[in-house]
């Protein structure tokens, strides 16, 4: 298998964070991640801090976004937050779709693939998260689940739309705990996600694919060594600048 030039790390720093916290953990990432330019780097930050992301690292290695957008492009939807706003702040990326969001806020795959679909107009990276529930890897439906949540947007948009996107693998029962899914768990199932995809691709417009669920420093670097996995989705691991750092570090020298 040919290797991919850049791994990707990314960040989801959930609804942590402050103005004061951020503008120390924004400028130490800034300065202990300036090497790897090797690595891929993104930190999804709450909304009102995209402003604060946009100032401290504009013009260096790491690319900021958030954690979720509105479907629709503007108009009456109090609370919301478009994908044009967050254009307008240099945002690279968005995550869509993570279990956090559809556990609490009841959102459809139908809203997911909008979302996805909003987000690729407004020439961002889309960042889909899917994955099983424990009963469901118990049950040994993991496959038919995950085909669920990316065939509606297959069915809506077709395959071409995951062009250039990311598609994050993070078992729900991984994630806030303290083990990852297992090597050969989150192979079978990255493999998966590609056949279903299989998309014509070239380099610059393939679909990645990371693993996210307590991702950390003593196990990132196996986790990036799994066969079809393209880099990291962290969450915990995102708030601690030392941790951040092990992890980019150890991935850059793969
Ligand atoms: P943890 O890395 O804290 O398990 O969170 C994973 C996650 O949900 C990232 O989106």
């Amino acid at each position: 298998m040919k290797k991919k030039s850049k791994k990707i790390v990314i960040g989801n720093m959930k609804m942590h964070g402050s103005l004061a916290f951020n503008e120390d953990h924004f400028k130490n990432l800034l300065q202990k991640l300036n090497t790897f330019n090797n690595l891929e780097i993104t930190l999804c930050v709450p909304y009102p801090y995209l402003f604060q992301a946009q100032k401290i690292l504009t013009g260096s290695n790491i690319n900021w976004g958030c954690q979720n957008v509105a479907k629709e492009p503007e108009g009456p939807y109090t609370g919301e937050v478009s994908a044009s706003m967050i254009k307008d702040f240099q945002s690279k990326l968005i995550i869509v779709g993570h279990s956090e969001r559809n556990t609490a806020y009841c959102e459809s795959d139908e809203n997911i693939a909008e979302k996805f679909n909003m987000i690729k107009k407004h020439n961002m990276t889309p960042l889909l998260c899917v994955g099983e529930n424990l009963n469901e890897r118990e049950a040994g439906i993991m496959e038919k689940v995950v085909a669920e949540q990316i065939k509606t947007i297959l069915d809506m948009y077709g395959s071409d739309i995951f062009k250039g996107s990311i598609v994050a693998y993070e078992p729900i029962w991984a994630i806030g705990s303290d083990s990852a899914a297992s090597p050969n768990q989150i192979e079978k199932m990255c493999d998966f996600i590609k056949q279903l995809i299989n998309i014509n691709s070239t380099d610059n417009d393939e679909v990645n694919i990371v693993y996210g669920g307590s991702v950390n420093a003593k196990n990132a670097v196996q986790l990036c060594e799994i066969n079809g996995v393209d880099g990291v989705l962290m969450g915990r691991s995102s708030l601690n600048t030392n941790e951040f750092y092990e992890i980019c570090n150890g991935i850059s020298k793969i």
